[in-house]
């Protein structure tokens, strides 16, 4: 295999949740600005993906150095693709495809069969799920297949006969199948809001990075806290919680010993040492949130942040940037030395959530 293959890539497909087209076609463009790639978007509303089809077909390694998947809010997934394969024979898909994948000249670390996340997708599952044994077998057996590889396969069902070849680097794309992190239920975890924490933590931390900075003995103020769910992840990480909420707190929580809880407006309370994080799930205004997690930062109660910001119906698009926007220029002001990343996660509907890291 060539070291640094020619083949060259006319799309970039991104994958999204179905309805946030606009926000995830928005931000690409934005992203293609600043790295001066040429392109149009094509999508269609509810799709669950948005293409953004170069004017200029593009090698991997360009697209690579163009992309950068971790700024992504609304993107779930981005490979770089071809363009759309129809009719394949019904009585033998795999020759085909597989003449088509070993003329991008790499081989892959993993093999993903995917669809758009929707109902029409779902549907899909078991087809792709029949599919992927005998496809790897023969990619397997034409030595397309290699753990060393910083490449992976996706193929992108629309359909069983229409298809997109694509590719992501495993350095810069979603770790999981479909973009979509698989979390069970922790089964004595208070609500289910528990797991929207534990997907911000695994997705917008590296396991590096968990390990720093979620450690035995810190200590937390949660806002909006009741029932409990992004308490009791903390506490399974030995980390001590002060709950803000004047709803009730689940009694297996508190039976930790780690909690304490205060009925308080989480808009007026301040804790009386800093904290090392600050956790806040309360429905309210983004832009009042992001004030309220910024002056947190700067006035020194809170070493790190995770929150939730609730979208409004029109321009959530515009409204995630004023809220970075406003985060940044409190933390410059400030001159704390920062990094905020934020993601629409599964466990988000009408949402992102948020973590901002202090160095
Ligand atoms: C989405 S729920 C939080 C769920 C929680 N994170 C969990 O995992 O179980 C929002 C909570 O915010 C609380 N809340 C809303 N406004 C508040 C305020 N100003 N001060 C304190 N709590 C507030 C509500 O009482 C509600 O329990």
């Amino acid at each position: 295999m060539a070291d640094t293959p020619q083949h060259l890539f006319y799309q970039l497909l991104l994958y999204c949740r179905a309805g946030f087209e606009k926000e995830c076609a928005s931000e690409i463009q934005l992203q293609a600005q600043h790295t001066n790639l040429q392109g149009y978007i094509k999508t269609k509303p509810d799709s669950g993906y948005v293409q953004y089809v170069l004017a200029e077909p593009l090698s991997a390694q360009e697209l690579n150095k163009a992309i950068s998947y971790q700024q992504l809010v609304f993107t779930r997934q981005c490979i770089f693709a071809g363009n759309i394969i129809k009719d394949l024979p019904v009585d033998d898909r795999i020759t085909p495809l597989i003449e088509q994948i070993k003329s991008i000249g790499l081989q892959f670390n993993d093999l993903y069969l995917e669809t758009p996340d929707t109902n029409d997708g779902k549907q899909m599952s078991g087809f792709c799920k029949k599919f992927f044994h005998p496809l790897i077998q023969n990619l397997k057996r034409q030595s397309l297949m290699n753990q060393a590889s910083e490449w992976r396969l996706h193929i992108f069902f629309l359909s069983s006969s229409a298809i997109y070849i694509g590719i992501a680097s495993i350095h810069n794309s979603a770790a999981d199948h479909m973009g979509i992190i698989r979390l069970q239920m922790p089964r004595n975890a208070p609500s289910r809001s528990t797991l929207k924490l534990e997907e911000a933590f695994k997705t917008l931390l590296s396991e590096k990075e968990q390990q720093k900075y979620l450690r035995t003995g810190m200590t937390s103020v949660d806002l909006g806290a009741s029932p409990g769910g992004w308490t009791w992840q903390m506490v399974q990480r030995n980390i001590k919680v002060i709950a803000i909420d004047n709803g009730n707190m689940d009694p297996a929580v508190m039976d930790s010993g780690l909690v304490v809880h205060q009925h308080a407006d989480g808009f007026v309370y301040t804790p009386p040492e800093p904290v090392d994080w600050l956790l806040c799930d309360m429905v309210e205004r983004p832009l009042h949130i992001a004030r309220l997690i910024a002056r947190w930062l700067v006035d020194g109660h809170c070493k790190h942040a995770v929150f939730n910001l609730k979208l409004p119906m029109k321009q959530r698009y515009q409204m995630v940037e004023d809220c970075r926007s406003l985060l940044e220029t409190a933390m410059q002001q400030a001159g704390i030395r920062y990094e905020i990343r934020m993601k629409q996660l599964y466990h988000d509907r009408e949402e992102i959530t948020c973590i901002v890291i202090r160095h």
